[in-house]
């Protein structure tokens, strides 16, 4: 029965054949035009141990300079380490689609002795992009909401050829339900084709023991065979072994190419058969960059949503959100409120210290000037009363003084005299 006009329901649904052209299989050049006028945004996380080839491989991947290629630096200078989180965007365009890419890279764990919630930071900078959209969701005025939130995070393993280290297996941990977990091996042409082979399975089977949830390239019953294989492909390459470089080298055949130089030969990273980078690009923006953004979307905001609004006392009934205590509510609200303040008196007393810290240094540099300034001024004047009791030896020994060693005598009195009275 239809529904009437007061009821929300669900319309039967009647089986039509149509007798002419409608138009609604044109839906799709719509989305297409509308998503093309309206431009993606697309957000990439680099999380590793340090000086695996982070911001080297981001320069690779989207094959632009975010970061100043080494060629820029000053010779035989390295990219400095990363050594806050840092965002950097980018208005790419290719075949009129306008892409703003941003990139967070993250500082390098790993070389602390106590290696403890290095993972803390974060997992907060992923919370608080989630926090930013909720908030963005919850404004009266929604029409322009800036999505920030992670799509993708590229996980760089160190190619060790043994198995995942426990600072891994940890890390992963806090990051699979909040990011789109994309394992690499990092800096592959430091091991043969076997231990690659080898350190992947190795790899999986870790993940797989520790339920790490990685991003799965999801294949769907109605496509056509080329995708399905497509996706099978990407499948096997994971975790991606991959070789990072933002310069350009000679082949022995005289080709320019990316990659990197060895006396043995040089590692193209185009090239299939070297690493598997041309198919982590295919993944990350070829294929599946929507689905990573979907999946974002649709499961881990959801998921980390429902949570934060059931902590806030929102509770879900079978259709409809609703509040169940406001005073419960009103508490959470007052405690995240504190927690708030704490942080930012938190901040305070560290600008605060690191200020007094600062006077102190100033106050002990001149004061050590003061003290060099006054061993000087005593060296002087010991200087000069050592030549005053010279000069009065000579004279009590009957030797008269020349009128310019007169002079001299009674000037550097008057001298000593004044300088006493200074000091
Ligand atoms: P942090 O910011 O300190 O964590 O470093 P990072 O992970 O961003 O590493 P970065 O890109 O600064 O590279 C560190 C060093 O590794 C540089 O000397 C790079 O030239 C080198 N490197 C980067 N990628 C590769 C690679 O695939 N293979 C090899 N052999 N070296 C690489």
């Amino acid at each position: 029965l239809p529904a009437g006009p007061n009821e929300v329901g669900t319309a039967p649904i009647i089986r039509k054949k149509l007798m002419g052209f409608v138009g609604f299989a044109n839906l799709p050049n719509q989305v297409h035009r509308k998503s093309v006028r309206k431009g993606f945004q697309f957000t990439t996380m680099v999380v590793g141990e340090s000086g695996l080839g982070k911001s080297t491989l981001i320069n690779t991947l989207f094959n632009t300079t975010l970061y100043p290629p080494k060629e820029t630096l000053p010779p035989s200078a390295e990219r400095p380490s990363t050594v806050a989180i840092e965002s950097i965007s980018a208005d790419i365009e290719e075949s009129g689609v306008r892409l703003r890419l941003t990139v967070v890279d993250t500082p390098g764990f790993g070389d602390f002795v106590n290696n403890d919630e290095c993972w803390r930071p974060i997992v907060d900078n992923i919370e608080a992009r989630f926090d930013s959209y909720l908030e963005q969701e919850n404004r009266v005025n929604r029409q322009k909401i800036v999505d920030n939130r992670i799509h993708a995070c590229l996980y760089f393993i160190q190619p060790t050829g043994h198995a995942l280290k426990p600072i891994d297996v940890e890390v992963m941990r806090q990051l699979h339900t909040k990011v789109n977990l994309i394992p690499i091996i990092a800096k592959a042409d430091t091991l043969t084709d076997e231990e690659v082979a080898e350190f992947k399975a190795r790899i999986l089977a870790d993940i797989a023991y520790h339920n790490i949830h990685i991003f799965q390239a999801p294949t769907y019953e109605n496509e056509d065979d080329e995708a399905i294989a497509e996706a099978e492909e990407i499948a096997s390459k994971i975790p991606f072994a991959v070789v990072g470089s933002d310069t350009e080298v000679t082949t022995p055949d005289g080709r320019k190419v990316r990659g990197r130089a060895y006396p043995w030969g040089v590692v193209e990273v185009d090239n299939e058969d070297h690493c598997d980078f041309v198919k982590l690009r295919q993944m990350l923006v070829r294929t599946y960059m929507e689905e990573l953004r979907e999946y974002t979307n649709d499961v881990l905001y959801e998921n980390w949503r429902t949570e934060k609004l059931l902590t806030m006392g929102v509770v879900q009934d079978s259709s409809v959100f609703k509040e169940i205590n406001p005073a419960i509510r009103i508490q959470e609200e007052r405690i995240m409120h504190e927690a708030k303040l704490a942080k930012m008196e938190a901040e305070m007393k560290m600008v605060f210290q690191q200020k007094v810290q600062e006077k102190e240094a100033k106050l002990k540099q001149s004061e050590e000037e003061l003290y060099a300034r006054h061993r000087e001024m005593k060296e002087a004047l010991e200087k000069q009363r050592l030549d005053l009791e010279d000069k009065k030896r000579r004279i009590e020994n009957g030797r008269p003084l020349t009128p310019e060693g007169k002079t001299s005598v009674s000037h550097r009195f008057f001298n000593l005299w004044i300088c006493l009275i200074d000091s």
